[in-house]
């Protein structure tokens, strides 16, 4: 069922295959170093990328930009409260000032911090803090094609193991990310949030959820966890919300905003912790760093995620993209989870090794087969990890549509059809912290044979 029409375009074109070339050899074979302009079709995050509504934009009019108790602050308030369930709000820059903000209040040097699977800025601000960043992924989470609900859940097993391990003292803070993101997006069920929490509370932790996409993952949980069939994802979420003592969340994903994040929480001692940093950090906690106008945006935006028809739309624009990469004969993660299409590229290059990047050099195929931009989120992204070699084309909110995706299907089978030309990747520069080098790091083709593609091409 379509659910919006458009009132704003814009225009894109596909620049030449000269042009594309020359844009991946200049950014040094990383796709974040490329101009927007350069692009075709963008699906390097869904994050702050998405349309906002006509109400966001009205919203966005009215903003309040007080310094201190702005009227649109009382609005997020009230969003939050609604629809999370959470009293006290602290607005952040974006998800990772709430993770700056949060994660400095709750962790120490030596510390260890358990999660699903840390994204990486959240491993990345746990890294900073001193502590140490350690996954707990259910199992299901390594089979790239199982036919598992929730392949996104935290492995209770694992937490345990490391608590063992280290001891529970050296565990303050236990995370939960909904969807699992660095695990192809898969969802949490609501009975997987339950146990974590009373495992947290066992080892006297505190429960974080990471909300970032709460919508996407309640409307998981409707579809598959029989107990909460016919429920409304606003009912979901709440319930699911609920078990956390605190949510990490950035307002660029479910809250459909395009900047904005936030902590919330009902413990009033954390909050106050909290509000110090944020203070130091992002701003007066009335704003946050963000301009009254975003928080305004925001909040409306927060509450849309929830409203009958929205999510539903969102999930079916993925599973679009997913069936046309299927029938392009492209290898991808199944069942697709809530925000991305994730493609296997040991899969789709076999011959590549994982020292030498095979998701980065798929990255970068499918910019210059097509202009299309995703990200690699394999041992690229996370060195130290031992993870699948995945692609990930995230899916901007009610922006693409199925000729978009279309498109995107076609480069892949292109890219496909020409994997043998492929080359792998080895780093020229080396970025200080290893957790985020793959924003910024340069690379080379390990065959330095690109000269011969740039024959013959469209
Ligand atoms: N947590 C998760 C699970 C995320 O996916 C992100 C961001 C953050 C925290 C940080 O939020 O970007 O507002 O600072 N993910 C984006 C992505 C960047 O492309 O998946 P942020």
């Amino acid at each position: 069922m379509v659910a919006y029409k458009s009132r704003t375009v814009e225009r894109i074109r596909l620049p030449s295959r000269e042009r594309r070339e020359r844009a991946l050899e200049g950014a040094g074979y990383n796709v974040f170093n490329i101009d927007a302009e350069e692009v075709f079709v963008d699906l390097l995050t869904d994050s702050g990328t998405g349309a906002m509504s006509d109400r966001q934009w009205a919203a966005l009019m009215r903003g309040d930009e007080s310094y201190a108790g702005s009227r649109s602050f009382t609005e997020l308030e009230s969003a939050v409260e609604e629809v999370m369930g959470f009293s006290r709000v602290i607005p952040t820059h974006q998800g990772r000032g709430a993770e700056n903000v949060l994660y400095g209040a709750l962790l120490s040097e030596g510390d260890v911090a358990l999660n699903n699977t840390h994204f990486d800025t959240t491993r990345a601000h746990v890294a900073n803090q001193g502590a140490d960043a350690v996954d707990c992924p259910d199992e299901t989470a390594r089979d790239l094609d199982a036919d598992e609900p929730f392949k996104g859940n935290f492995s209770l097993e694992r937490g345990w193991e490391v608590v063992e391990d280290v001891g529970a003292d050296r565990v303050p803070l236990v995370i939960l990310t909904i969807t699992n993101n660095s695990a192809a997006g898969q969802p949490v069920s609501v009975e997987n949030t339950r146990r974590v929490a009373e495992f947290a509370d066992e080892i006297d932790a505190t429960f974080v959820i990471d909300a970032c996409r709460f919508a996407e993952n309640a409307h998981f949980v409707r579809e598959r966890e029989p107990e909460f069939e016919g429920r409304s994802v606003a009912e979901i979420a709440r319930e699911q919300l609920g078990y956390a003592d605190a949510v990490v969340m950035s307002g660029k994903k479910d809250a459909l905003a395009n900047a904005g994040g936030f902590v919330a929480t009902a413990d009033p001692d954390l909050v106050e912790r909290c509000k110090a940093r944020a203070i130091l950090y992002e701003g007066f906690p009335t704003y946050g760093g963000m301009s009254g106008r975003d928080v305004a945006a925001m909040a409306v935006g927060l509450r849309e995620a929830v409203e009958p028809g929205y999510v539903e739309d969102r999930v079916e624009s993925v599973r679009t993209l997913a069936a046309l990469l299927e029938e392009a004969g492209v290898p991808i993660v199944t069942p697709p989870g809530g925000h991305a299409v994730y493609l296997d590229a040991e899969s789709f290059y076999p011959e590549i090794p994982p020292a030498e990047f095979p998701g980065q050099a798929l990255v970068c195929e499918l910019y210059r087969e097509g202009g299309v931009r995703g990200v690699e989120l394999g041992s690229f992204a996370f060195p130290d990890a031992d993870r699948p070699e995945l692609v990930r084309l995230a899916v901007p909110r009610r922006t693409y549509h199925r000729e978009h995706f279309e498109h995107v299907a076609e480069t892949a089978r292109a890219a496909l059809e020409r994997r043998e030309e492929a080359s792998g990747l080895r780093l020229v520069t080396d970025p200080e912290m290893p957790e985020i080098r793959h924003f910024t790091a340069e690379l080379e083709p390990v065959s330095d044979s690109t000269s011969i593609r740039t024959e013959g091409r469209r």
